[in-house]
């Protein structure tokens, strides 16, 4: 089926998802939304972040005849996946969640942090996730408010600067703040980005935390699940190729163009006609 698969976000964090779902399905097409106008989503009302949820779905739906919907925010994905599975049964959907369970898997001193928004660790989804692992390893949880929107500031030219140094400030404090990292007995070995704008400081929280230390993010995962359930459901793309990347790839924004334009350009090698203004009312 030769319809697009709609992906989401809060603002450029889903694109580290984007980057994944091309790779594994490099003959679909994609439509990319992000809500920056409503960004950050982790710091606002669990009602307000399941309205912009319904809202955009329902663009997508409307606007771009999508086949399946990936929900590339963990805190969307924690408020309202429940609502959108109710409330569009054929839709194929796939959210993400922080990957406690491959932490797991990875961990050597059983001691795994995690970091997200403060929605997605305050979430009902969250708190039934960690019981489902309690007592199999210890877990060190921080939310990382102003973070998110830190990273969203980073790609606006005029701003990007002092979003930098406001980067490297919460980072510091917040993995300080949760205790030591390291291979050590005890130390946290892994830790989980539980929130999908924190891949783009990968590297700085490498840098930050040392080389031993293991950083689970789960785009790719994401990206499996999404290929297993289009191919379940006969969905997968029939036509050949087009050739250039900017036909497979169109991104939208409720906020500002030229924030979208520079992060598609340097996070995906796309050019700034692959991105378009939203329209306001969604
Ligand atoms: N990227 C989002 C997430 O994975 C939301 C960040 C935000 O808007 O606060 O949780």
């Amino acid at each position: 089926m030769n319809a697009p698969i709609g992906v989401f976000d809060s603002g450029i964090g889903g694109l580290s998802v984007l980057q994944a779902l091309q790779s594994a399905l490099p003959h679909e097409h994609f439509v990319y939304l992000a809500d920056n106008a409503h960004a950050p989503y982790g710091e606002k009302t669990d009602l307000f972040v399941r309205q912009r949820t319904h809202a955009i779905t329902r663009y997508l739906l409307a606007q771009h005849q999508i086949k399946a919907l990936v929900v590339a925010c963990n805190t969307a994905t924690a408020a309202a996946i429940h609502e959108l599975r109710a409330q569009h049964p054929q839709l194929p959907l796939v959210g993400v969640e922080p990957a406690l369970k491959p932490a797991m898997a990875l961990s050597q001193t059983g001691h795994i942090g995690v970091i997200a928004t403060r929605g997605t660790m305050a979430s009902d989804k969250f708190a039934r996730l960690l019981d489902s692992v309690q007592g199999k390893a210890r877990f060190t949880v921080q939310a990382c408010n102003g973070l998110a929107l830190a990273i969203e500031q980073s790609t606006l030219p005029q701003q990007a600067t002092q979003a930098q140094e406001r980067i490297t400030e919460l980072l510091v404090q917040y993995t300080s703040a949760m205790g030591t990292f390291g291979t050590g007995p005890s130390q946290m070995d892994t830790l989980v980005l539980g929130c999908t704008h924190y891949v783009f400081v990968e590297k700085q929280l490498q840098a930050l935390l040392g080389p031993d230390v293991r950083l689970v993010s789960t785009g790719e995962a994401v990206a499996r699940q999404t290929r297993r359930l289009l191919e379940a459901a006969g969905l997968l793309r029939s036509d050949p190729d087009p050739p250039l990347a900017t036909q497979r790839i169109q991104l939208f924004t409720t906020g500002n163009l030229d924030g979208l334009q520079a992060a598609a350009e340097r996070w995906l090698g796309l050019s700034a006609d692959s991105c378009h203004q939203a329209p306001p009312q969604i």
